[in-house]
C-alpha cells in the first residue's frame, strides 16, 4: 500500500482495548468513561482484519491500548496473530504499562513477540504512583524483568514531564544500560482533554538530548525500528536512546503506520480526526476483497501529517480523542 506522499504503509498498530489499569496523568482524566462493550470488535474480527492488511503489504503489527494486556483473553489474539509470522508478517510486537507482564511473559515469547515496549516514566515509586494514580512501580519492574527473562527484547518508553521526571533521565539511562534495555524518551502530545495542564507538563526534547550530552557521549546512528524514534548509541553502555520528538521536529516524512481501534477505526493519522469505519463495513458482511478495497480507499486519503499545537493561550488538546483509543 502506497499512499498519496509515496510512503509505502507497512506497519498496523491495532489498540484492542480503550479500557487500562492506570489512570497517566497526561492520558487520561481520572474518571475516564470507557467505550461500551457491544462496540468493541470481537478478537475474532481483529484478527480478519488484521489479515487483510497482511494480504495488502502489512509487515508489522503492534498490539496496544489502552494496555493491550487487561483484555480479556488477548493472548488467543497474539497467538493467532503469531502463527502469520512468516506467512507475511514479520513482526509481532506490544506496548503495555507492564502491570500484567509477569503473568504474560512467557505466552508472549511462545506467541512469537520477540521485542515488548514497556512505559516507565520514572524509577521513583512515589513519583510512579503520582504520574499512573493507580499503578504500583514494582509490579511493573516484575514485568520488566519477567520479559527480559522470557527472552524479549525490552524497550522503555518513558513520557518527558517537565518538573516530574526531567531530573531522572540520566539515572533512567544508566539503569537501562546495566540491564541491557534501550530507552526512549517522547514528548507529551496534546490528545484528549485531561485533567492537568498540558503546557505545565511540556518538555522539549532537544533540551534533554543537549542536557544528557553533559554526562554522556550520544554517537548517532541509522539505527530505525520502523517508528518515529531517531536513535543514538550511548558510548558507555552500548546501549540506545532513542528521541520521539512530534512537536519539535516533524516525524511525518517516514510515516510507514495507520491505526487501528478495538472499534474496527482506522485512522490514518495519529494527529487528524480522519477515519475509515472498518467495523461497518465487517458487519454488513464484506467479503475479503470489499474489506481491502475498503482499507486501500482509507489509505488513499492518509493526510501529509499533524498539525500538534502546544497552544498556551487555551489549553486546548490538538485532537480530541485520548491517546488510549489509538494507543500512541
Ligand atoms: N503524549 C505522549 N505520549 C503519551 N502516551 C500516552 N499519552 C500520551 C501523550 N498525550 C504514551 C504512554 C506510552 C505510549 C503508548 O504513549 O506513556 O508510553
Ligand atoms: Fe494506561 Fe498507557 Fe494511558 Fe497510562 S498512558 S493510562 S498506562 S493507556
Amino acid at each position: 500500500m502506497i499512499d498519496p506522499f509515496g510512503r509505502e504503509i507497512t506497519y498496523l498498530r491495532i489498540s484492542v482495548t480503550d479500557r487500562c489499569d492506570f489512570r497517566c496523568v497526561y492520558c487520561m482524566a481520572e474518571d475516564m468513561t470507557f467505550l461500551p462493550k457491544a462496540d468493541i470488535l470481537t478478537l475474532e474480527e481483529l484478527d480478519r482484519l488484521a489479515g487483510a492488511f497482511i494480504r495488502l503489504g502489512t509487515r508489522k503489527i503492534r498490539l496496544t491500548g489502552g494496555e493491550p494486556l487487561v483484555r480479556r483473553e488477548v493472548m488467543t489474539l497474539f497467538r493467532s496473530l503469531g502463527a502469520r509470522l512468516g506467512n507475511g508478517l514479520d513482526e509481532l510486537t506490544v506496548t503495555t504499562n507492564g502491570s500484567q507482564l509477569a503473568r504474560f511473559a512467557e505466552a508472549l515469547r511462545a506467541a512469537g513477540v520477540r521485542r515488548v515496549n514497556v512505559s516507565l516514566d520514572t524509577l521513583s515509586a512515589e513519583k510512579f504512583a503520582a504520574i499512573t494514580r493507580w499503578g504500583r512501580l514494582d509490579r511493573t519492574l516484575d514485568g520488566i524483568f519477567a520479559a527480559k527473562a522470557a527472552g524479549l527484547a525490552v524497550k522503555i518508553n518513558a513520557v518527558a514531564l517537565k518538573g516530574v521526571n526531567e531530573d531522572e533521565f540520566d539515572t533512567m539511562l544508566a539503569w537501562c544500560g546495566e540491564h541491557g534495555f534501550d530507552l526512549c524518551l517522547i514528548e507529551t502530545m496534546p490528545m484528549g482533554e485531561i485533567d492537568a495542564d498540558r503546557t505545565e507538563q511540556y518538555l522539549p526534547l532537544s533540551l534533554v538530548r543537549s542536557r544528557l550530552r553533559h554526562r554522556w557521549t550520544l554517537e548517532e546512528t541509522s539505527y530505525r525500528t520502523g517508528g518515529p524514534a531517531r536513535y543514538y548509541t550511548v558510548a558507555k553502555t552500548g546501549r540506545r536512546i532513542g528521541f520521539i520528538t512530534p512537536m519539535t521536529h516533524n516525524f511525518c516524512e517516514s510515516c510507514n503506520r495507520v491505526r487501528l481501534t478495538c472499534t474496527g477505526t482506522l485512522y490514518m493519522c495519529l494527529g487528524q480526526d480522519d477515519q475509515a469505519d472498518l467495523r461497518a463495513v465487517l458487519r454488513r458482511g464484506a467479503t475479503d476483497a470489499e474489506l481491502e478495497g475498503a482499507i486501500r480507499a482509507a489509505i488513499a486519503r492518509k493526510p501529509r501529517g499533524h498539525d500538534f499545537v502546544i497552544d498556551r493561550r487555551h489549553d486546548r488538546p490538538s485532537v480530541a480523542r485520548h491517546m488510549s483509543l489509538t494507543g500512541g
